[in-house]
């Protein structure tokens, strides 16, 4: 299998987010904004880097706002065109025109596995990937000739059609939910399976503390707000530690 051969991508986003309750009680937490881009929009952007051209985005209830995200506005784009906001506006076509989007709804969130289940009339006889969009991923897209395998850890997969049948047997397990990596355990035992060391820096920003992280990360490499905001942390920095000193005194 090559890497060309891999041209469909399934994007799980049906996940209730319970660790960034409350605010993703009604808001996918594939939107929450990584300084100024959804979260999603990273990992649909990553997916179209590496060649992938279909995204199937896995949805369940309020997940509404993703698929509005992934569409034209032709409002908000007639509005950016009257005020000459023309910066604006290509990002904003950018969006609606990254990739072929289709939309899968996991009517109950009974796990990862079935998650990507739920995609298979979708992707037929053919290899994919599945890429976690609350997994951030900071490194460059190796070469293909640097891609030793079709299999990756970490929130990024490369899978065989020979997945489903495994996962349609897979009980419920960690957490009760019907577990990817039980599937791919199973996988392991018919096929050799790979991972790619990517040199980089991976942020769970599905999880509070991972996100702040991930958000301080990407708000000091922004080049229009990088310096402001490290010229912030510096003195919010100082001033913590003239606090301590005065406190200790
Ligand atoms: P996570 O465990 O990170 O997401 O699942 P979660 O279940 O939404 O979050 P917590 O743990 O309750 O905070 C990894 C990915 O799989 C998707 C999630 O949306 C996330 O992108 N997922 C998970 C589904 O699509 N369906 C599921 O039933 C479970």
């Amino acid at each position: 299998m090559s890497r060309a051969d891999v041209r469909k991508a399934i994007l799980p986003a049906a996940g209730l987010g319970t660790r960034f309750l409350p605010a993703t009680k009604a808001s996918p937490k594939e939107m929450l904004p990584l300084v100024d881009k959804p979260l999603i929009q990273y990992a649909v952007e990553e997916a179209v880097a590496s060649g992938i051209e279909d995204i199937i985005v896995i949805t369940g209830r309020g997940k509404r706002a993703i698929e509005d995200h992934f569409d034209r506005s032709v409002e908000l784009e007639e509005n950016l065109k009257g005020n000459g906001k023309g910066q604006l506006l290509s990002q904003i076509r950018h969006i609606s025109n990254l990739a072929n989007f289709c939309y899968v709804r996991q009517s109950e969130a009974l796990g990862l596995g079935h998650a990507v289940l739920c995609a298979q009339h979708l992707i037929g006889d053919e290899p994919f990937a599945v890429m976690l969009g609350d997994e951030i991923i900071d490194a460059s897209v190796p070469a293909p000739s640097d891609a030793p395998s079709n299999l990756a850890v970490i929130g990024r997969y490369v899978l065989p059609p020979e997945i489903f049948p495994i996962l349609r047997k897979t009980k419920p397990g960690k957490n009760g939910e019907i577990q990817l990596t039980d599937a791919l355990r199973e996988l392991a035992k018919s096929s050799p399976m790979y991972a790619l060391e990517v040199k980089g820096n991976r942020y769970d920003a599905g999880d509070k503390l991972g996100f702040l992280i991930a958000t301080v990360e990407f708000a000091l490499k922004n080049p229009s707000l990088g310096s402001d905001f490290a010229e912030y942390l510096r003195n919010r920095m100082e001033s913590a530690g003239e606090q301590r000193r005065t406190s200790r005194a």
